[in-house]
């Protein structure tokens, strides 16, 4: 009974779905600041993002009912709100509002304001900052979590424990400890993001050390999508149909409102079924998602094409050609190849002649216009396949 009402449920909800990709693409911004100022600055607008997350998640252990109820955390909340404004401030396309709205930050945190306050705030903010830096903070591939377990198992154990409850060998000796990652409590209001930033940058102020070197972003990904796995309740029915949320929405939302998008989308389609109003299946429906995490959906492809060859554009212009040559491969093997096999052969024929012909214009070091014209034309051909698609924003 129990699975058939679970069956019932992924199939309403990936009709859901194919709706709202129809009509209600998650947007990634495209046409945000340039930023051509090289890898370096895209990095700190990610640890500000990392540095908002984590006071989000975490503010309600320093601060409950305007009380401070624990001082260490609460200077870790005003550490990392003052460093989160300052390297904002530090950077170079920087908007006048998001500057004032991260001192707000600050300022809220020093009045000892809600953990609402604080959520939708960092929320804003987060948002606001990565549609600014045209950031793409999401995995670019399915994460494996087999992978990342096997991963976990030979680097994070003597630390974290074999089961992630912060009991590894060394815990004892670590002062701020690992925390519990079978907690449902605090996991619930954690991405995958949040854990893949941790483990790309480290914790400042504690043993964690940063993994940017040692690992390359997709076994990071693997990582976070697998700790996500390890809450105590986490039960994952086996999916019978494909997951009705896209990936970025998993690796950039927490449990507590991917539940709420399944929920509110349900009632949607459904108002009146009770059968369906579950909590429970619903985040089963959630774990089985994360278990199984969904490729990009074409949109997203399309996207990630579209970016890439613009940044390979920009370093053309500015005649980084080892890197211009990397970010167009990329653009071609992430973007263009896996939704190859679903486009018209003279769609896709045409847009390799062009994608080749860029190569050689960025192998020959190329003049700028060659070079511009290729990607216009590789942007047009994307362009058109999103219309025949109906693919919209
Ligand atoms: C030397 C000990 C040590 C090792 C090794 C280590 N960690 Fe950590 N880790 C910590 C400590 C201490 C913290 C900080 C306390 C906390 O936030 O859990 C932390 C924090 C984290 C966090 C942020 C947790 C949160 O709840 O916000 C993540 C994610 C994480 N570690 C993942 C990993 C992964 C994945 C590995 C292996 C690739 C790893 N750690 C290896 C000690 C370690």
């Amino acid at each position: 009974m129990k699975s058939l009402a679970y069956f019932l449920l992924l199939l309403l909800l990936t009709a859901a779905t194919a709706i709202q990709q129809q009509f209600y693409l998650p947007s990634l911004e495209l046409s945000g600041a340039d930023d051509g100022t090289g890898r370096a600055e895209a990095e700190a607008e990610q640890r500000i993002v990392f540095l908002l997350q984590y006071l989000a998640s975490d503010y309600d252990r320093a601060v409950q009912h305007g009380q401070i109820i624990d001082s260490l955390e609460y200077g870790e909340m005003q550490r990392f709100s003052q460093q989160a404004a300052k390297s904002y401030a530090g950077g170079a396309a920087i908007q006048a509002q998001t500057r004032e709205q991260l001192q707000a930050l600050t300022g809220l945190i020093a009045q000892r304001a809600s953990l609402q306050q604080i959520r939708q705030t960092c929320a804003a903010l987060t948002a606001a900052i990565t549609k600014e830096k045209n950031l793409l903070l999401f995995p670019q591939l399915a994460p494996n979590l087999d992978n990342g377990k096997a991963l976990f198992r030979e680097n994070c154990v003597s630390c974290h424990g074999l089961g992630g409850r912060g009991d590894g060998a060394a815990a004892d000796t670590l002062k701020p400890p690992p925390r519990d990652f079978t907690d449902p409590a605090r996991l619930n209001v954690c991405t995958p993001l949040q854990f893949y930033q941790a483990v790309t940058f480290g914790v400042e102020g504690t043993a964690m050390p940063a993994f940017a070197e040692a690992f390359t972003p997709e076994q990071r990904w693997d990582l976070a999508f697998y700790l996500m796995t390890l809450r105590r309740d986490f039960q994952a029915l086996a999916p019978a149909v494909r997951c009705p949320l896209t990936l970025r929405q998993l690796a950039t939302k927490n449990n507590l409102e991917l539940t709420a998008i399944l929920a509110q989308r349900q009632r949607l389609q459904r108002p009146d079924s009770t059968l369906l109003h579950s909590t429970l299946l619903l985040e089963s429906c959630l774990d089985a998602c994360r278990q199984n995490p969904p490729s990009l959906t074409m949109y997203e492809h399309l996207a990630l094409a579209e970016k890439k060859l613009q940044q390979s554009l920009r370093a053309h212009l500015r005649a980084d050609s080892a890197q211009a040559i990397q970010l167009a491969e990329e653009g071609y093997w992430l973007g263009f190849e896996p939704i190859e096999s679903k486009l018209f052969s003279r769609v896709y024929l045409k847009f390799e002649r062009a994608h080749t012909e860029y190569h050689w214009c960025l192998e020959e070091k190329g003049p700028p216009e060659q070079a511009r014209a290729y990607v216009k034309t590789m942007l047009a051909i994307l362009q058109h396949i999103r219309s025949q698609q109906g693919l919209r924003r």
